[in-house]
């Protein structure tokens, strides 16, 4: 895999192309400050604000001794994550958006983030919601620190420098989870397709099976093949009704991107069954569940949050403050919302 195939699935480099058939989305370029600010491990509290006993006189020496904190020094307040503009642009997309949004950033969703929020969804409604999911996110820390782990020309000194990092807010979609599927490109041939929520059973995909596969095959040819860029790549389409489908995403082909019912040996051994040939009318493999039975879920690898882990350990109990502190101004911010609302009723 090469920077410029994972660089060509980056969200803000396929979207201009792809809008007409993709879900409405606004991405709005992260500001070096917020950038920063995801990075580190998240300490609100400014340096020296807490102060604990160890690092102080003993009792005795303090004895009659006031406190030396200036309440009126406003830096405290400075260095507490506060970013105006980057606020006003998220809370204006979101209403250009209709309320209810999707974040994610350049590859990637916060979906390993979903048990901090209310809802237990990806549903964001105001920048705080975003700032949540995205700090306590793996995966987006994965965009930030590591995009181009997989890439055989990745250049240290520079390609990472030039991501362009966004946020990226997707208008939010009610999605049925069984109308969604991942498609897996090779050489330019389109040679396996799955169930993209791979666990469940739907009995409609073994029904409907050949349309299924039809409208993603001519969905592929006519629509994306020719605008993008990259010989092999993975895509997820949204098929809400017979010849109505939807782009969601484009992914890297390779180790990176789950191939959920495909191994990767597989997608990439020329030798197995889903070698592609030069018959161009050849089908691509469509794996699907045959049969019902307890599923477990797909996300549950990801059920014990990493923050709390971090927090039980003592390795990072910054992280989880900073994170209490969002959702502590979250709750004020909705209250107080709730008050003007009341106000004027
Ligand atoms: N606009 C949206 N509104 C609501 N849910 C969405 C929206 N876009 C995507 N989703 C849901 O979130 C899931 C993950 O979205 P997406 O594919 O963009 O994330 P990702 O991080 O790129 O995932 P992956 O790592 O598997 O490629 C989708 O499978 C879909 O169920
Ligand atoms: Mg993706």
């Amino acid at each position: 895999m090469k920077v410029s195939e994972v660089m060509y699935c980056s969200f803000p480099v396929w979207y201009p192309k792809f809008k007409h058939i993709s879900v409405k989305s606004i991405v709005i370029p992260l500001p070096a400050e917020f950038l920063e600010y995801l990075h580190t491990d998240g300490v609100v509290l400014p340096e020296g604000s807490l102060v604990t006993s160890g690092d102080r006189d003993s009792d005795e020496d303090r004895v009659g001794e006031e406190l030396d904190v200036n309440w009126d020094d406003d830096s405290v307040e400075a260095t507490a994550p506060s970013f105006p503009a980057f606020d006003a642009a998220i809370k204006k997309a979101i209403k250009m958006l209709g309320g209810k949004v999707f974040p994610k950033l350049n590859w990637s969703s916060p979906k390993d983030a979903t048990w901090i929020a209310f809802d237990k969804s990806l549903k964001c409604t105001c920048p705080s919601d975003v700032y949540l999911l995205l700090k306590s996110s793996e995966f987006i820390t994965h965009d930030l620190t590591q995009p181009f782990i997989h890439c055989e020309d990745f250049d240290e000194s520079g390609d990472q420098a030039n991501v362009g990092y966004s946020l990226i807010l997707r208008k939010w979609q009610d999605l049925n989870p069984g109308y969604e599927f991942r498609c897996f490109v090779r050489n330019n041939k389109l040679i396996a397709i799955c169930q993209r929520n791979h666990t469940a059973y739907y009995e409609f995909i073994r029904q409907e099976k050949e349309d299924i596969l039809s409208d993603i095959q001519s969905f592929f040819y006519h629509l994306v093949s020719l605008k993008f860029p990259n010989e092999n790549y993975v895509f997820d389409v949204y098929r809400r009704d017979q010849g109505k489908l939807l782009l969601l995403d484009f992914n890297p082909f390779g180790e990176v991107t789950d191939g959920l019912m495909f191994t990767w040996d597989e997608l990439t051994d020329s030798d197995s069954e889903l070698k592609g040939t030069d018959n161009d009318t050849q089908h691509p493999v469509f794996r699907y569940k045959n049969s019902g039975g307890i599923q477990p879920n797909p996300l549950s690898t990801f059920g014990v949050p990493r923050d709390i882990l971090d927090l039980a350990t003592g390795t990072d109990a910054s992280k989880l403050v900073d994170l209490l502190k969002l959702r502590q101004q979250q709750q004020e911010d909705s209250s107080s919302e709730e008050e003007t609302e009341n106000q004027q009723t």
